[in-house]
């Protein structure tokens, strides 16, 4: 770890990242690292059998491509065909939140194995923040790729021991940086296309709000600060949706290997599933199920929600909290909620139940994780 006395933490630190730079460049293997969004499992981004063993490690389909993470920008250069030109939005987005959660699609140079873009004419570029990422691609002097370091189809990492439970066994190392302050993926953008405007393919750590506000602060100058698309929001593509290519859409992704349901507790939301109150739905599934003993119940909420108030009492039930954060701080229930979902399971629950959240800020990543993660929806009246 690095909650060690500065000193033994520097020379420790140097050491492991010189083990960890001699597993991925003279052995060709991967490689965990804490990142600012989530844990990576890291492997050379320009060696095909090095990063084969990324997607082999996973179980990852081999149609969903890889983010290539990056040090510098003389990096980032390397990775693009030699006469392009990065567009102005991607300067602008680059200069404010480079080194950082945002993820940018580049057209992909001839220097980029075929596995690592799953043949897509574009390959994904991001240049982290964290220090022991940073300093683990700049001492191997070569990009890494990078997925989030979990078996495919299960909530990212935000702990080196939610990793170590999922991969132990499968990864040579796992460098310990404590728990990723964003904890949940990048925000991956496209503004490649003739419009201009900036595209999300998948929300993340960069909320939209964050890049409208960038792009306005840092286009002023221009003849039009271009527009934040959010997919199935702003803009729908069925050839998108059919596609690898966008973030979550064919694969399901997020999901503990215990059941989760959402709550839906907002007024505004669609008013097409019938309301139950939580504690006749919980004692109903108590009658239902064939779990023996206490059915142990999981419970994923901001802190201040009223929803606490309803989690009366059940014979034959066990209820175990896990209070996301404040309602009115997104960023701290993000942090929070793949830390939440994996502590429970852990803990053994036989269901999760996880409150909904406005839609705005952190909200919007936030809502797209728990949909992937739940397998369905009750509506709970709250007064
Ligand atoms: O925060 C993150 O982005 C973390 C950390 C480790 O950097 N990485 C991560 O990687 O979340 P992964 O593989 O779990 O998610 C990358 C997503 C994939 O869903 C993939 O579909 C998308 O980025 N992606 C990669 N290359 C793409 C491309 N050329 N076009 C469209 N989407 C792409
Ligand atoms: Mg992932």
């Amino acid at each position: 770890g690095l909650d060690m006395p500065p000193q033994i933490a520097s020379n420790a630190t140097s050491e492991a990242l010189k083990i960890a730079s001699h597993q991925l460049v003279d052995l060709e293997q991967t490689v965990v690292f804490p990142t600012e969004t989530v844990y990576g499992l890291g492997a050379l981004a320009l060696n095909a059998t090095a990063a084969a063993k990324i997607f082999s490690t996973k179980g990852r389909p081999p149609d969903n491509p890889l983010i290539v993470h990056v040090s510098s920008f003389h990096m980032l250069r390397s990775l693009l065909p030699p006469e392009y030109v990065i567009p102005k939005v991607y300067e602008a987005l680059m200069k404010h939140f480079w080194p950082g959660a945002l993820t940018l699609l580049f057209p992909r140079n001839e220097n980029i194995p075929f596995i690592i873009t799953a043949g897509q004419p574009t390959v994904a570029i991001r240049m982290p923040s964290h220090p022991v990422a940073r300093a683990l691609i700049a001492t191997a002097n070569v990009p890494l790729a990078a997925p989030s370091a979990n078996t495919s189809g299960k909530p990212s990492p935000t702990r080196a021991e939610h990793v170590y439970r999922d991969l132990h066994g499968k990864v040579g190392l796992i460098l310990d940086g404590g728990a990723c302050g964003v904890g949940l993926e990048s925000t991956v953008v496209d503004a490649l296309h003739a419009d201009g405007h900036v595209r999300v393919l998948r929300p993340g750590g960069i909320t939209v709000e964050d890049l409208e506000k960038a792009l306005s602060v840092e286009m002023n100058d221009t003849m039009s600060i271009p527009k934040v698309l959010v997919h199935k929001r702003d803009y729908a593509d069925e050839k998108i949706e059919n596609a690898p290519t966008t973030p979550g859409m064919k694969y399901r992704h997020y999901s503990p290997s215990v059941p989760v349901t959402l709550l839906l507790t907002l007024p505004e939301s669609s008013g097409t599933i019938p309301s139950t109150d939580l504690s006749s739905y919980v004692s109903s599934l108590r009658r239902e199920t064939t779990v023996e003993g206490e059915l142990k119940v999981g419970v994923l909420a901001p802190t201040d929600s009223k929803l606490w108030g309803q989690l009366q009492p059940i014979d034959g039930v066990t209820w175990s909290r896990f209070p996301l954060g404040p309602l009115a701080e997104p960023s701290l229930i993000a942090h929070t909620l793949f830390d939440g979902l994996l502590s429970l399971e852990k803990d053994g629950v036989h269901l999760i139940l996880i409150e909904e959240v406005e839609e705005d800020r952190e909200g919007l990543a936030i809502m797209n994780r728990v949909r992937k993660a739940a397998s369905h929806s009750i509506r709970i009246p709250m007064d």
